[in-house]
């Protein structure tokens, strides 16, 4: 679970940078060349293969031990000791992980599935065409209802990371106090600001929001 959970982490960091584009100036130009050199790098196509297969062990693994810590729950404890012994989301990493893996059913349909597989429209820049992600932001993220389903994916990604890095630390054997320590600060502000950045992304595109950056190519 540690090991696909970090290599999950490290894909989330690539994806919020490169989509993070759409809140700045040039918003569209920008976004679209860098999803292009995403979609159509080869090295990038060879690990999203990798990413995939990534998400299901996780998710298989993650299922496993939930049914494996219920049947040890109740044959030992006749009641829980709830918020004594540990933090609400430590005991609902299940839950959070499956509002998660809905929210990624939903959110394929919408981006991944028409990149992949046709249905995007397509833009000109410096006489060579791209697909419009951007458009198709837009078009996604005109719907209000489905703003607020990402902004509840994005907190539930967050309640998840927040017991997931930690746990991962643990479990690969980071024992020493001070760099436990360390390694719990860099989480929760990972655990934050990744996905707050995120949820920025549907609010921005939807109010038509954009940080000016006059002509600077911020990211990419
Ligand atoms: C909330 C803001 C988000 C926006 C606006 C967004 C947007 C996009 C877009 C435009 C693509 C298509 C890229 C392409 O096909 O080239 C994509 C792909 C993808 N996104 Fe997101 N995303 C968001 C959050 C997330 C989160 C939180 C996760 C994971 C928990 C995630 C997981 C994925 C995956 C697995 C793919 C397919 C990867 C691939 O193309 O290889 N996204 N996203």
């Amino acid at each position: 679970m540690a090991l696909t959970g970090f290599f999950l982490v490290v894909f989330l960091i690539v994806h919020c940078y490169i989509n993070a584009n759409v809140l700045f100036s040039n918003a569209e130009e920008n976004f679209n060349r860098a999803a292009h050199f995403m979609g159509s790098n080869i090295l990038i196509r060879i690990m999203e293969i990798g990413l995939f297969v990534g998400f299901i062990l996780h998710i298989v693994q993650g299922y496993k031990l939930e049914l494996q810590n219920r049947a040890s729950r109740k044959s030992r404890y006749a009641v829980t000791a709830g918020n004594k012994t540990s933090k609400w989301y430590s005991r609902s990493m299940a839950l959070l992980g499956t509002l998660i893996l809905l929210f990624l059913v939903l959110h394929l349909v919408h981006f991944w599935v028409p990149s992949r597989f046709g249905g995007l429209t397509e833009v000109e820049y410096d006489g060579k065409t791209y697909h419009n992600l951007y458009a198709q932001m837009q078009d996604i993220f005109a719907v209000p209802w489905v703003v607020v389903v990402y902004l509840l994916g994005c907190f539930s990604l967050s309640w998840h990371l927040l017991h997931g890095v930690q746990s991962a630390a643990q479990t690969l054997g980071i024992t020493s106090k001070n760099y436990f320590q360390t390694i719990k600060t860099i989480g929760i502000v990972f655990s934050i600001v990744v996905p707050l950045i995120f949820a920025l992304m549907p609010l921005f595109v939807h109010f038509g929001w954009q940080i000016n950056t006059g002509d600077i190519s911020l990211l990419f």
